[in-house]
């Protein structure tokens, strides 16, 4: 056989056309035969122009749902394209083809041509979520809302009185998650930032060693896994392919897999033993905002209860800990009172060509998600860092060209941060410092200083990424990018 494309879709419609009319067969036996051949992830829908009145679909490590409508039928990669049109839907499972005809319906089949259960989901998506109800762009609106996703995440979860959690994963698999002899994250982007953060809190909060993984550099690093491990894989999308190989290959090892997603009825949820749901509504700037607040106050929530269960913090701090934790929604609110002074700020960081961001602590993987946030939507070259690292190779870049963004909220190392803003001054830096309310000591060092409320130092990631997100939209925005899609970025990374 000649090929005549060098595009593998291309190549797919030539493999299937050569079988049907080599070996006399209907489409989709000639798919079924095509498929076996073919390596590697996809999710495809063919029409043979000759039977219009039929789509064969399938899919390998890449998701497909298939919406059943009156009379017509929607193909996606979500469910979130489609619930303008019907809320009922089936996710095909990995290997399985779909056989849509118009006088017939639907039908599933393996690749062996087996016919399968037919398993019709209703999805529970409002409109209202997937528009973008006043605001100028997606992401704007999300970073919004998150005071209202976060008390979602938290509702049904976190007791009336506000001391106490209860996540329904910790009471079926108790004993899978309390046998932990170490917990291992992996995940992609935004979501691996909020690992950063969830593995500081299992370490401190919960004493169980805790490694945090990009999923694409663990499943292809032979890493030791044992089932005392329990993998904890975060994924807004849950189709991540990178992170569903990650899993797949723990759970191979024998590890406990638990999931935190954001898409309802995705394929990492279904590839896990357990997990807990954020909740926050579809999101839709490719730019994540917040998936990374709800990531980061489920996995609170979590450690939490772990912690109260192993009973490595006390009763008291427990309850202390959770009461602040059902605090941030409104704490939330104040710091997005920051919108003005940022949108103000903006246009001062848009000749920049890079961007600094420094953290200590908890703080450090948010100067890791601040500048990933900027990178994204305004193409400013930004780096994060932790602040007492720089010493050791940026600091040779500083000087009065580069913006420095220091999250320097009170905490443990507060008087450290101290010292490292007064670094970047000496170099000329231009510093603009995230700072707790009451804060009169950073403004003698700091160009601009943006104040917010007070909080446990383990929660500030929660609070101060509300100015980061701010601050990265807001130049975009000055800088006229096309904030919700950014260019060579996907919302869903399905393939390797
Ligand atoms: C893409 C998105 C990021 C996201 C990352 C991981 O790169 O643009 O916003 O953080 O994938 O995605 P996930 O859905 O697994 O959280």
């Amino acid at each position: 056989m000649e090929f005549k494309s060098d595009t593998d879709t291309e190549v797919l419609v030539q493999l299937v056309e050569y079988i049907m009319v080599k070996k006399n067969l209907p489409l989709v036996e000639a798919v079924q035969v095509a498929l076996h051949q073919v390596i590697g992830a996809y999710a495809i829908a063919i029409i043979d122009k000759r039977d219009p009145r039929q789509i064969i679909a399938a899919r390998k490590q890449s998701p497909l749902v298939v919406g059943i409508g009156k009379d017509e039928f929607f193909l996606g990669s979500d469910a979130s394209p489609i619930i303008d049109y019907t809320d009922k839907v089936v996710y095909l499972e990995d290997g399985n083809i779909a056989v849509i005809r118009l006088d017939e319906g639907l039908k599933v089949i393996s690749i062996l041509g087996k016919e399968q259960e037919l398993k019709v989901k209703t999805v529970d998506i409002d409109l209202g979520q997937i528009e973008k109800g006043g605001y100028e762009h997606f992401m704007l609106k999300e970073i919004f809302e998150q005071p209202e996703c976060l008390m979602n995440c938290m509702r049904g979860r976190i007791n009336v009185e506000g001391n106490h959690v209860t996540l329904s994963a910790m009471i079926d698999y108790r004993q899978q998650l309390l046998g932990a002899k170490r917990i291992v994250i992996v995940a992609c982007g935004t979501s691996w930032h909020a690992g950063l953060i969830a593995g500081q809190l299992f370490e401190s909060l919960c004493r169980i060693p805790c490694e945090v993984e990009y999923a694409s550099e663990f499943r292809y690093r032979n890493p030791v896994v044992t089932k005392d491990d329990v993998v904890i894989a975060i994924s807004q999308s849950g189709e991540t392919a990178d992170t569903l190989a990650a899993i797949q290959l723990a759970k191979e090892q024998g590890a406990f897999i638990f999931g935190i997603c954001n898409a309802i009825g995705s394929s990492i949820p279904r590839a896990t033993n357990t997990g807990t749901y954020i909740h926050v509504g579809p999101e839709i700037g490719v730019a994540s905002t917040k998936a990374f607040t709800g990531q980061v106050t489920v996995l609170s929530m979590l450690a939490l209860c772990l912690a109260a269960e192993r009973k490595t913090i006390s009763e008291d701090l427990y309850k202390q800990m959770v009461k602040e934790l059902t605090q941030i929604p409104d704490k939330m609110e104040q710091a997005l009172k920051t919108n003005e002074q940022i949108e103000h700020l903006a246009p001062i960081f848009t000749y920049a060509k890079n961007c600094l961001y420094l953290g200590r602590g908890y703080n450090y993987p948010l100067a890791l998600e601040g500048a990933l946030k900027l990178k994204e939507i305004s193409y400013i070259h930004a780096e994060g860092y932790p602040a007492a690292e720089m010493k050791h190779g940026p600091i040779a870049l500083i000087d009065s060209e580069m913006p420095v963004f220091v999250i320097a909220t009170r905490d443990r190392l507060y008087e450290k941060v101290i010292s490292n803003i007064q670094e970047v001054r000496a170099r000329g830096g231009r510093v603009t410092a995230l700072v707790t309310e009451g804060d009169t000591q950073i403004q003698k060092f700091a160009d601009h200083v943006i104040t917010l409320p007070d909080t446990p130092e383990c929660f500030q990631p929660l609070i101060a990424s509300i100015p980061l997100q701010l601050l990265a939209y807001h130049i975009a925005v000055c800088k006229g990018k096309d904030v919700d899609r950014p260019r060579n970025l996907a919302k869903s990374v399905t393939v390797e």
